[in-house]
């Protein structure tokens, strides 16, 4: 099984005919949807619930990544919106990750909390599965696709947007474009041996470029489109193979059973 994990206003999968699930984990039920027919190995995540409910802070990240390793997906592209920090990556353009600074706050980003779930620490670097990532780049022109090849994400936590200063201090950190919800789903799925990999697709540019914030609409529907379609074809094609993500937890303490 694979997965297709999506954010803002990506909340179905065009020409893919989709049945909703429940998955109950022991942190939470997850809604989500598994493909129908010829797509019945392709998991739809909506990240924020089916009808976006949850903000950035408040999604319940364990119980989703858990869902998908309950269903067998051994696979993942996520989208996310992002705002653009680095001038070669204006609205509308599309960049694939390959680092990460996470500037969350009070969210739990692991499932090794200590005591019966146990210590252990992971691997990241690189952050995200090369494997998954170098096959959709190569597959990307065929969808019309222009991906930046390299990137890095910061996530803020939102949910408010950032303040000017922040966004000059996260581009002298090296960050190129700025979300708010990347950075649980890339360690999660690490933990759980998921491949992961991840686009952002910019919507605006980050606070303080521009003199106020503004969301960019027209053209998004097609880029989107294509992007879920480039996803499906990476998925597709990369089902089974082994890299270093699957070997990224080095448990310490195990879980203790008493
Ligand atoms: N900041 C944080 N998250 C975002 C932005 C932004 O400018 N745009 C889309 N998600």
């Amino acid at each position: 099984m694979h997965a297709i994990i999506a954010g803002t206003d990506i909340y179905h999968i065009p020409d893919v005919i989709l049945d909703p699930r429940t998955i109950e984990t022991r942190y939470g039920s997850v809604q989500l949807y598994v493909g129908r027919g010829e797509r019945e190995h392709l998991v739809f995540l909506p990240r924020h619930g089916p009808t976006h409910t949850a903000p950035p802070h408040r999604v319940n990240y364990r119980a989703n990544m858990k869902a998908l390793a309950i269903l067998g997906v051994k696979s993942a592209l996520a989208a996310y919106a992002v705002g653009s920090i680095n001038p070669d990556i204006p609205p509308r353009g599309l960049v694939a990750l390959d680092d990460l600074l996470d500037f969350t706050s009070g969210r739990v980003s692991t499932f090794f909390d200590g005591g019966a779930s146990g210590v252990a620490h992971t691997i990241m670097s690189p952050p995200y599965c090369p494997t998954l990532r170098n096959k959709m780049l190569a597959l990307a022109p065929a969808f019309g696709l222009e991906i930046r090849p390299r990137g890095t994400y910061v996530c803020t936590n939102g949910p408010r947007f950032e303040t000017p200063g922040e966004i000059r201090a996260y581009a002298k950190l090296g960050a190129d474009v700025v979300g708010m919800t990347g950075a649980q789903e890339a360690a999660l799925a690490r933990e759980l041996g998921i491949h992961f990999a991840a686009v952002g697709l910019s919507i605006n540019w980050a606070a303080g470029i521009e003199s106020t914030i503004q969301i960019v609409q027209e053209g998004m529907d097609r880029v989107r489109a294509a992007l879920l379609s480039l996803f499906i074809a990476t998925l597709e094609t990369t089902d089974s193979f082994e890299c270093p993500c699957e070997h990224s937890v080095l448990v310490t303490h195990p879980p203790q059973t008493d």
